[in-house]
């Protein structure tokens, strides 16, 4: 049995289908994973087939959930002193993280919004196929030692973002830190702002009934295949406002037809307005 043969028989056993993602990541991940359980593909099917238990960790150890708080820098400084410095503070602003993972991008968000001044006119969606991260996400509770260097990149990031406020932020505001226990807590008044849901990008197109003003979803993309991704832009395309935002991660980009669809503004894709739009 080969691997593509296996993601393709795992769609009829599970809810999962992840015979688009690119070949190269899900072949490295797949093979961990057997030699984890010391199986071959044929028994790993098998189990998949009997346990959805087994299934759901089985998404964990396949999807790739690195993430950090201000993952690159420059990007949010970008996101930041472009963009949310000149939306109208009376504005609502429906934001959604796609592909969250543990929390550290939607929560890095809520800090810079409401600094700016914004975070009371928001309502914010986080989703991600890996129940297991969500419940990471929901928790809140990091390790401090991982993240003293993104709280060195937040001081700088937000000292420069917020006009004319060179002081540095009050993380206390917002963690509760305990250096005994190596232990960052973002405050239960912070993470109870986002809504976190299950949600596969692959299977389900119509998540939402509300339409966006800024989709993350950085370094996510980068694990499917191109047909995918366009199927995914197309989804995002559909779910923004026109003058909407889209971040996508450091390697991310957008090809072909929608690249028309949007204008590149730093590390930012802001949606055109196109009149009479047909796919
Ligand atoms: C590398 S992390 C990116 C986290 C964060 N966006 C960042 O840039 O730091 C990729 C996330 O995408 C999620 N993911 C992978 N396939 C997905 C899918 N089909 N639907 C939703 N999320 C998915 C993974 O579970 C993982 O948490």
């Amino acid at each position: 049995m080969t691997y593509k043969e296996y993601l393709l028989e795992l769609k009829k056993y599970s809810p999962y289908d992840f015979s688009e993602y690119s070949d190269s990541s899900i072949q490295r991940r797949l093979q961990k994973v057997l030699e984890m359980h010391n199986m071959k593909l044929e028994n790993l099917l098998k189990r998949t087939a009997e346990d959805p238990g087994f299934v759901e960790q089985l998404v964990n150890d396949i999807t790739v959930n690195t993430t950090d708080f201000f993952r690159d820098p420059e990007v949010w400084e970008d996101y930041a002193s472009n963009f949310l410095s000149k939306i109208n503070k009376k504005k609502k602003i429906n934001i959604w993280h796609a592909g969250c993972s543990s929390g550290q991008e939607v929560y890095s968000n809520i800090i810079l919004l409401n600094e700016l001044g914004l975070l009371d006119n928001c309502q914010i969606f986080a989703t991600d196929i890996n129940q297991q991260v969500l419940n990471q996400a929901k928790g809140g509770t990091y390790r401090l030692s991982n993240n003293i260097k993104s709280f060195d990149s937040m001081n700088r990031l937000l000292q420069l973002s917020v006009d004319g406020c060179l002081k540095p932020i009050d993380f206390s505001k917002y963690f509760d830190i305990n250096e005994a226990s190596d232990k960052l807590v973002f405050k239960s008044e912070w993470r109870d702002i986002p809504t976190f849901k299950k949600h596969d990008l692959v299977q389900e197109t119509k998540p939402f009934d509300i339409k966006f003003d800024i989709v993350f979803c950085r370094n996510v993309l980068i694990y499917f295949n191109v047909g995918l991704q366009g199927k995914i832009i197309r989804m995002f395309h559909d779910y923004l406002n026109v003058s909407s935002l889209l971040l996508l991660g450091h390697h991310e980009s957008l090809s072909g037809f929608f690249k028309t669809k949007f204008t590149k503004n730093g590390n930012v894709f802001v949606k055109n307005n196109t009149f009479n739009f047909k796919y």
